[in-house]
């Protein structure tokens, strides 16, 4: 086995193993989008269409796709949008930034799930990502985002470690989390066996930890009403927005 390279999060190779080892760790994308077009048809009844931000190789989108009935993505890491428009070739899956994007159109609804919303910098970013999001939104219109773990939830120093056996591969990875100021920081070691040989890289990222205070901030001056909807599937909870009928500030 050659030694342990640092790859680049959400690269080729980490997207390569990522939905596979978050499905054996029990990860259930099916049930999540169910849950929330549910949520999105309670706040907005007969909502038909939906865009899901940092929506990654599309296992969400994959059902909301046949629960809706024009639904598109953004993401900007070419090796998971590569994977959503191959599983997903009729839904628009758009290379972008939640920081910045513009796609001309709105929406019915509009997800950010899996904690994407968590890769931004700053609480001031997360107020562009918010209002970007609600700016996609048509009056009325429903914005869901599935936050990282506030900081008085996190536990620092928190390791993990799973094994999966899949198509003739044999996948390892262990993690450790530590807090770094307002992020954590998330080291993954990955092993992967497969008939050509043996690999191993090593992946990090940073997800910002907001309080609740400072999402809800960013959907109040992001012109949409916010309840926070507690535990939900993850155990992190779900920030459920109502975009009011004024113009959102761009
Ligand atoms: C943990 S993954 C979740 C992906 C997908 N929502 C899922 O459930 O599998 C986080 C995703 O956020 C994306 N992301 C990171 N920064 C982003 C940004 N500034 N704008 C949009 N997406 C971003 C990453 O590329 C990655 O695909």
């Amino acid at each position: 086995m050659s030694p342990s390279r640092p790859v680049e999060a959400f690269g080729p190779e980490h997207a390569d193993v990522y939905e596979c080892m978050y499905r054996a760790r029990g990860k259930d994308w099916e049930a999540e989008a169910e849950d929330v077009a549910r949520r999105v048809r309670s706040a907005a009844p007969g909502s038909s269409s939906l865009l899901d931000v940092g929506c990654g190789a599309g296992a969400h989108l994959e059902v909301l796709s046949g629960l809706f009935d024009h639904t598109e993505g953004l993401e900007p890491a070419e090796a998971m949008r590569d994977r959503a428009r191959r599983r997903l070739p009729s839904v628009p899956v758009h290379a972008g930034d939640m920081r910045d994007f513009d796609l001309g159109r709105l929406f019915d609804a509009v997800t950010c799930l899996f904690t994407s919303v968590n890769y931004v910098r700053s609480v001031a970013e997360l107020r562009d990502a918010v209002r970007r999001m609600a700016a996609h939104l048509v009056p009325g219109g429903v914005l869901i985002v599935e936050p990282w773990w506030f900081p008085e939830r996190f536990l620092d120093g928190h390791v993990a470690g799973d094994l999966v056996r899949r198509d003739g591969r044999t996948i390892a990875r262990v993690s450790h989390s530590t807090r770094a100021g307002r992020a954590t920081r998330l080291e993954a070691h990955w092993v992967v066996a497969e008939a050509s040989g043996v690999r191993a890289f090593t992946e990090t990222e940073y997800l910002m930890m907001f309080t609740e205070g400072e999402y809800r901030e960013a959907f109040t001056s992001a012109g949409c009403e916010v309840d926070f909807h507690e535990g939900w599937l993850t155990g992190r909870g779900l920030f459920v927005g109502v975009r009011g009928q004024g113009r959102v500030r761009t």
